[in-house]
């Protein structure tokens, strides 16, 4: 029998959660949560701190919870789970914590929805390669909108790691190298993912991961040491998980590895002091897969319940998998190693998403099979990975104009092992994209070429074989072409987790095989794809026209047969630095200068004896079909104080034959300061489009803000002196002025 106090907190209870009694307000979710958690033993609260995965690791793949779970759902014992959807599996999951569990408390399902659920987009780098915000927050939209459809209400990205070294295997899953490019673009996932209203059926919470400095791993090696100043860590890596924070993303991710001998999961000064009490943020931390457990090969814990104690200090409120909390957290309690009052705050961050995401007020609104059926792979979602897969190629080289093609090209030899493969533009980490739902580049010529052209294919080599045996058809097939569009790259599993690799060459024989296609006198069109910046310098020499296209998910055909032949003019840039050689990285345009700056009337300074130090394409290189002339570079005054802001603006005008869209870059560089600072340093860019022949003033304004950093006594500040601007094409090629700032 119910004890008198029971059911008058569970009428309170009942009150507070009740759908047409609760506003999303702040304030009310604030007393629903308390009204909750006082109603909670301390093993429910632990169980509201514990994620399991679905059966998915097994290698089936498939969308059950493992044995077990579903019991431990009903005793209150489990918060979340991860790897399962599906709008009937997540209703029946969700039917028994909410009517079998004794305070009904909903689950939360999380899922790595990095570049699209069933409809794959292009994977996140190829999207920053846009440099539009607006367009990388649709396609974050309408993943959203997809996978809320089959029970989802928590995606595990936006992954807003800077990565400067391409050797990184992740570094396909971020927006590349700069702080600023980054920021724009974790904001506009977010912003995509949570959309205005996150009760709302089709929004979901976004994740901000790896916290923190992951892709500063030493060699590029996944999970290795990361260890840099605090100067770098705020200015560079902290950035974009900052700017999402103030935007409101509801989750983070604590990161597998170190920096300076602390292990993210056990990371105080990152987890509490950094993120909540400076940045306020009030959301939830999760940890990455077992990265509690993980604890004891960094060799900070002994063992698993010394590893549950350090993570729950440091504020890491959910264990991914590592069973760490469920083990040892009662324990741990007892023992006064780790306090109620603690274990409590982690317990109301999460009851705080959950009750914002309304899953109090309707547990079921993901769980509709109906509406599954109809959002799942719909034109809607097509059409726009068409869309975001045309922003983001890359037109690296275009000698003489040589691309578009001409529609009339009665030959096209179709060439290399990516060229018709269907699962590779998929991408790492596509969450459950489908070979036979993908436009291979062969299929998108063809169906771009109609009968109008004869296609010739011959696959040439293995993307990483050694054998050489198909090299004969392919240069049969380019002697007979007008032109050989040649698709090489990397394989979609070479990049992504786990996924270094120490050369950043083209793999297997793809090189030789250009060789042998380029002796045939034939022009060749390369087209790539891949997860990272490669060393192509042999294809940069002898290619007619290269594009970057990365992994453009299911439209990747489309997409690329729109840009060969001019109905999309390419208007992306890289957001990354690509070497010429492997042994340059990491590299990275906002670089400091040394004491050496590199001058080659002087041995002494800063290069290497065997090689240049520039890259092969620059950060924020990109071409287009038409020209862009810069000019007339104006600063609103030479001077300017903290308090006022700089105008800058600039004529861009087009002077090619195409009409296109640009992106204008501005950078900055402090000359003097109580610290060495960046030669360069992005501070703005805006993506415009110009019809033939029509000239736009484009205008950026500049605050103080914009002009801070950690100075010596790491306080985040501008200092007076002289600054140079650069606005241009890309961090190269600028037109550039200076201005001072005065007290
Ligand atoms: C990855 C995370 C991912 C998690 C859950 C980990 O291995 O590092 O990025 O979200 O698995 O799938």
């Amino acid at each position: 029998m119910k004890s008198k106090s029971t059911v008058i907190l569970l009428f309170i209870f009942f009150l507070l959660t009740s759908k047409n009694l609760s506003p999303q307000s702040a304030k009310t979710i604030e007393q629903r949560v308390d009204s909750v958690l006082a109603l909670m033993t301390q093993e429910e609260k632990i169980g509201q701190l514990v994620q399991f995965t679905g059966d998915w690791d097994t290698g089936t793949h498939s969308t059950e919870p493992k044995a077990g779970k579903r019991e431990l759902v009903s005793e209150g014992k489990i918060g979340s789970f991860l790897n399962i959807f599906g709008a009937d599996m997540t209703r029946g999951l969700q039917k028994i914590a909410v009517e079998k569990s004794r305070l009904k408390i909903p689950l939360i399902f999380g899922l790595d929805v990095i570049h699209g659920f069933r409809t794959t987009f292009p994977v996140p780098i190829a999207e920053a390669s846009s440099w539009e915000p607006a367009l990388v927050e649709k396609s974050a939209r309408m993943q959203a909108i997809e996978v809320s459809a089959s029970g989802i209400n928590w995606t595990f990205n936006p992954m807003v790691d800077i990565a400067r070294d391409p050797r990184w295997g992740r570094i396909v899953e971020g927006s590349g190298e700069d702080p600023v490019l980054g920021a724009a673009m974790a904001v506009a996932r977010v912003k995509g993912y949570q959309g205005n209203d996150l009760s709302a059926n089709n929004t979901i919470a976004a994740c901000l991961k790896h916290f923190a400095g992951y892709g500063g791993a030493e060699g590029g090696r996944d999970y290795n040491t990361v260890d840099f100043s605090e100067r770098t860590f705020r200015e560079v890596y902290l950035k974009p998980f900052k700017a999402a924070v103030d935007a409101g993303a509801a989750t983070l991710m604590a990161s597998f590895n170190e920096i300076g001998g602390v292990p993210s999961s056990a990371n105080h000064q990152l987890l509490t002091k950094i993120l909540r009490d400076e940045w306020k943020f009030d959301g939830f931390v999760v940890s990455d897969w077992n990265s509690i457990g993980e604890l004891i090969p960094h060799g900070v814990a002994r063992d698993l319940k010394q590893a549950a104690e350090l993570a729950l200090n440091a504020g890491l409120d959910m264990d991914m998998e590592s069973n760490a909390y469920t083990k040892h957290l009662s324990e741990l309690l007892a023992e006064g190693k780790v306090s109620g009052k603690t274990l409590d705050e982690s317990v109301r961050r999460i009851l705080r998403i959950k009750f914002r995401l309304g899953l109090f007020d309707d547990p079921f609104k993901y769980c509709d099979a109906e509406r599954e059926k109809k959002t799942i792979l719909s034109k809607e979602m097509k059409d726009a990975a068409h869309e975001v897969a045309t922003k983001a190629i890359v037109l690296l080289k275009n000698e003489n104009g040589f691309l578009p093609l001409n529609k009339e090209t009665k030959k096209i030899a179709v060439i290399g092992p990516l060229a018709n493969s269907t699962a590779d533009p998929l991408g790492p980490w596509n969450q459950q994209g489908d070979a036979k739902d993908v436009v291979s580049v062969l299929q998108g010529i063809k169906n771009k070429c109609g009968d109008k052209a004869k296609i010739l294919y011959e696959e040439g080599c293995s993307i990483a074989g050694k054998e050489t045996d198909g090299f004969g058809k392919a240069i049969q097939a380019a002697k007979e072409a007008d032109v050989v569009v040649l698709v090489v790259g990397e394989s979609l599993d070479m990049s992504g987790e786990a996924r270094a690799r120490a050369t950043l060459d083209l793999p297997g024989v793809q090189e030789e095989l250009a060789k042998e296609i380029y002796k045939t006198g034939k022009p060749i069109v390369a087209v790539l794809m891949n997860g990272r910046p490669l060393t192509i310098n042999w294809l940069n020499e002898h290619a007619a026209a290269i594009l970057e296209t990365w992994f453009l998910g299911i439209r990747t055909g489309d997409a690329i047969a729109d840009v060969l032949f001019g109905d999309v003019n390419p208007s992306g840039k890289l957001p990354v630095t690509f070497p010429k050689y492997v042994g340059q990285v990491p590299m990275y345009y906002n670089h400091k200068n040394t004491g050496r700056p590199y001058d080659p009337k002087n041995n002494y300074t800063s290069y290497y004896a065997d090689y240049d130090n520039s890259p092969l394409y620059p950060f924020g290189y990109g071409l287009s079909y038409t020209k862009f002339v810069y000019d007339d570079l104006k600063l609103s005054s030479k001077k300017i104080s903290k308090t006022e802001s700089l105008k800058i603006s600039i004529e861009v005008k087009n002077n090619g034959s195409y009409d296109g869209e640009e992106v204008v870059q501005l950078y900055i560089r402090d000359l003097v300061g109580s610290v060495t600072r960046p030669v360069k340093e992005l501070k703005s860019f805006q993506k415009i489009f110009l019809k033939k022949d029509e000239t736009k003033k484009v205008e950026f304004t500049l605050t103080d803000e914009d002009l801070k950093f950690y100075n010596l006594d790491m306080n985040f500040v501008s200092e007076p002196g002289m600054f140079k601007v650069f606005v241009g094409t890309n961090s190269v090629e600028c037109l550039e002025d200076e201005f001072e700032l005065i007290n």
